[in-house]
């Protein structure tokens, strides 16, 4: 199992260029199997949740090919099955697009139910009930999601919940359904607008996403189309917190400043210095943060996903914080592994009380999910003395090179897969 070793207390120092967005780019490689012309996407993040999620785009027949490691090809001219039902499917959540593409495509779509998740329940029914809406019958059986329908025809959903998923779900299934569709209470990330825009180019008729009322026209088909996915803003958000953490000053490149207001408003409120230019963010972390409390909202609010590591910033802050998870019912399992470091934070139901403390110290820990074993890396980063992380084939499912791009910024981290490597780093870095 591969584990980083990590030597903290290294102030990061440098310029980073974040990757393409995964949670844009898993709806958009999806959506690019709507048309049977060649669709080109660049920038693709090159992590595991689209690796696999590719897999399973060839698995029912289309082509895909990697012109290079960021940008692919593909043409669902040649699909063949419209059954989604590979057991490595089922560890990616975003599996659940080929329902709403298939379905959007052939009105017919089989899909297995995906797990759960490490942050909560994970319920799909406000992607069902979008579907049920456009005139698709749906059901579960044998552990598989099975939806048809005559014709699909344009509905007004109006969503129980906000929910990202079912959003960009059913807005792919009402491209190419008869008539008019209106969501409401849609989400509002920019991942929606990213995934809108991509099927535009590819001849839909979609106006209102980024805003809770999204407007479609179903179109007869969808044609080929060449697309570059926005900048990820958690991947962004995750160097953002390293550089307060530690108390460097990091560039970072290639992004949409206003994508991260909420998180930039934040480290200016605990005593970070944050510059912004066109495309890019600049944090001058320092000694002596202090604490906040933050809430986690859907767009524009504070994003759920970068929870765990504000809490890993808000750990070493001097002062008491209060972190409150709105949108997942169990997003607080990094705990339990950072106080092996020395944190002082009590979770009581979905608020996490964290009293600041001066220094963290290395640790073993194990990265319980993707964002919280970031959040253990920034942790480790600000920490005395060693630590060593393992599971980070989570943390490999969202971050492209993560340590590759620490190390550029001087941080002292070693990707390892054995024990015995191990010991040899420990003593090579200690
Ligand atoms: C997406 O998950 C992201 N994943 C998550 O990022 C992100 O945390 C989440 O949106 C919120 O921003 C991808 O895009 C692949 P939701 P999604 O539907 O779509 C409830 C990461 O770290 N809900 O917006 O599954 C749900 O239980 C991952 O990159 C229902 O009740 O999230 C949750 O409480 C983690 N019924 C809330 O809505 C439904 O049918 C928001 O979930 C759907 C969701």
């Amino acid at each position: 199992m591969e584990q980083f070793i990590i030597k903290g207390g290294v102030p990061l120092h440098g310029e980073v260029s974040i990757g393409g967005a995964k949670n844009a780019a898993l709806g958009i490689l999806a959506a690019a199997i709507m048309t049977d012309e060649t669709v080109t996407i660049e920038n693709v993040p090159n992590v595991r949740d689209t690796r696999v999620l590719l897999q399973a785009i060839e698995g029912i027949g289309a082509k895909v090919k990697f012109v290079s490691n960021n940008t692919i090809e593909i043409n669902g001219g040649s699909i063949c099955d419209v059954i989604v039902d590979y057991e490595y499917i089922r560890k990616i959540r975003a599996s659940y697009y080929l329902l709403g593409a298939l379905l959007g495509k052939y009105n017919k779509s089989q899909v297995a139910l995906p797990g759960g998740c490490n942050i909560g329940s994970r319920p799909i029914d406000q992607h069902l009930k979008g579907f049920r809406a456009l005139g698709a019958t749906v059901d579960i059986s044998h552990g598989m999601i099975n939806t048809s329908a005559e014709q699909l025809v344009g509905g007004h959903i109006y969503f129980d919940v906000v929910s990202v998923g079912a959003t960009i779900n059913v807005m792919m299934a009402a491209c190419l359904a008869e008539g008019n569709t209106i969501l409401e209470n849609a989400a509002k990330e920019p991942h929606i607008v990213d995934v809108a825009n991509f099927l535009n180019s590819m001849g839909a008729n979609i106006k209102g996403a980024g805003t809770d009322i999204i407007r479609i026209k179903g179109v007869e088909k969808l044609h080929g189309t060449t697309y570059s996915i926005i900048p990820d803003q958690i991947e962004a958000g995750t160097f953002m917190c390293a550089a307060a953490a530690t108390a460097g000053d990091v560039l970072i490149k290639n992004i949409i400043p206003k994508h991260l207001e909420s998180l930039t408003a934040k480290l200016i409120e605990i005593g970070c210095t944050v510059e912004e230019f066109d495309d890019a963010i600049r944090v001058v972390g320092t000694e002596n943060l202090q604490s906040t409390n933050v809430k986690t909202l859907p767009y524009p609010g504070f994003p759920t996903d970068m929870q765990p590591q504000m809490a890993a910033v808000l750990s070493i802050a001097k002062g008491s914080s209060m972190i409150i998870e709105s949108i997942f019912e169990n997003r607080f399992k990094y705990v339990d592994e950072i106080v092996r470091m020395g944190a002082k934070i009590k979770v009581e139901g979905n608020t996490a009380y964290v009293e600041g403390v001066e220094k963290l110290t290395g640790a073993q820990m194990s990265s319980p999910d993707l964002r919280a074993g970031a959040a253990l890396v920034i942790a480790a980063l600000s920490a005395e003395g060693i630590s060593q992380i393992d599971e980070i084939e989570y943390i490999q499912r969202g971050y492209e090179d993560f340590e590759i791009k620490l190390q550029d910024l001087g941080a002292i981290i070693e990707r390892i897969d054995s024990e015995k490597e191990a010991l040899k780093t420990k003593l090579k870095i200690g």
